[in-house]
C-alpha cells in the first residue's frame, strides 16, 4: 500500500465538519472548551486518522461527527446534510449511514444475542440491496460460517471487536468511526484489526475516521492524518508529509516519541528520537 496519493482523491464528500466548538460545563469551574474550532472532511474510500494525546478531544469530535454532542458553534455535513443532536432524536434515514466502532465491543453487541442475528440486523441498513450476507461478513473478519450461532461471550476480545466491525460494515455505512477500536486488543493484533477496518471500508466505498493513540499503525492505514491537541487541530495533511515535515511543533514532538522499529518494516521516513 501506498499513502502517497490519498485514495479518496476526486471521491464524493462525505464529511464536512466545519469549525466546530464543543464545550462543557463544569460545576464550580468554568466551561471547558473539549473542541476548539475543529474543521475536517473526509471522501468516500479514504481514511482519515485523528491522533492526540489523552484528553486532546478525539472522542467528543467524533460523538459531535454522530450528532450526539450538541455544537456550540459551527457545523457537520453528512452527505450534504446538516447532523445535529436535534436531528439525531428523530433518526433520520440518512444518519443511519454513519456507523461507530468503540474501543470495547461489548458496547456494540447484545450479550445475550446469537451473533449472527446481530449481524444481520444491520444488513443493507443504510442500502436498499443487501451488499453482503451474513457468512460472507464472517468469512471476510477471519471467522467461520459456523460461528454464526455463538454468543458474544464465546470469542476473544480480538474475535468479538471483529464482529462488531462486521457489523458495522454490513449496514453498508457511508462513514464508519472506529474510537480507539483496536486500543483494547492483543499488540499482535492491533495491526491486522486495523489494517482489517481500512480494507473493508475501502472495498464498501466508506470514508473511516481512524482515532488511535497509535500513530504507527495510522502511519500503516491512514491516507491523511489529523493531530489534534487541546482542542484543535494542529496539523492536517496526507500521511507521508505530515510524517516526513510535521510543521507544528506538538506534531513533531507526538512523532518523535514514536518507537522507531515496531518489527513491522512499514514505517520508511519515521523520525526518531536521535534523529530529533
Ligand atoms: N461529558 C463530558 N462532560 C464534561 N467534560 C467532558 C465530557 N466528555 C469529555 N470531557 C472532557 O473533554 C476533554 C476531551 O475529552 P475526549 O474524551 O474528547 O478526549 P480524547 O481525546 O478522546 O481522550 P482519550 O484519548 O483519553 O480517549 C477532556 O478534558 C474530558 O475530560
Ligand atoms: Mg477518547
Amino acid at each position: 500500500m501506498t499513502n502517497e496519493t490519498p485514495a479518496g482523491d476526486g471521491a464524493e464528500e462525505i464529511l464536512a465538519v466545519n469549525d466546530i466548538t464543543v464545550t462543557y460545563r463544569r460545576p464550580g469551574r468554568s466551561l471547558l472548551t473539549a473542541v476548539d474550532g475543529v474543521s475536517l472532511s473526509l471522501r468516500r474510500s479514504e481514511v482519515l486518522g485523528l491522533v492526540g494525546e489523552s484528553g486532546c478531544g478525539k472522542s467528543t469530535t467524533a460523538r459531535a461527527v454522530c450528532g450526539l454532542e450538541p455544537l456550540t458553534s459551527g457545523s457537520v455535513l453528512f452527505n450534504g446534510e446538516p447532523v445535529s443532536p436535534l436531528s439525531m432524536k428523530r433518526r433520520p434515514k440518512h444518519l443511519l449511514g454513519i456507523q461507530m466502532v468503540f474501543q470495547n465491543p461489548y458496547a456494540s453487541l447484545n450479550p445475550r444475542r446469537r451473533i449472527g442475528s446481530q449481524i444481520e440486523d444491520g444488513l443493507g441498513l443504510n442500502r436498499q440491496r443487501d451488499a453482503w450476507n451474513v457468512n460472507e461478513l464472517l468469512e471476510k473478519v477471519g471467522l467461520h460460517p459456523s460461528d454464526r450461532d455463538k454468543y458474544p461471550h464465546q470469542f476473544s476480545g480480538g474475535q468479538r471487536q471483529r464482529i462488531a466491525i462486521a457489523r458495522a460494515i454490513g449496514t453498508g455505512p457511508d462513514l464508519l468511526i472506529g474510537d480507539e477500536p483496536i486500543a483494547s486488543l492483543d499488540a499482535s493484533l492491533q495491526q491486522r484489526v486495523a489494517a482489517l477496518m481500512r480494507d473493508l471500508a475501502i472495498q464498501a466505498g466508506s470514508g473511516l475516521l481512524f482515532i488511535s493513540h497509535d500513530l504507527a499503525i495510522v502511519r500503516t492505514i491512514a491516507d491523511r492524518v489529523a493531530v489534534m491537541n487541546r482542542g484543535i487541530i494542529e496539523e492536517e495533511g496526507p500521511v507521508d508529509t505530515v510524517w516526513r515535515h510535521p510543521t507544528s511543533a506538538y506534531a513533531r514532538r507526538l512523532l518523535a516519541a514514536i518507537p522507531v522499529a515496531d518489527g513491522l518494516g512499514k514505517l520508511p521516513g519515521l523520525p526518531t528520537r536521535r534523529q530529533n
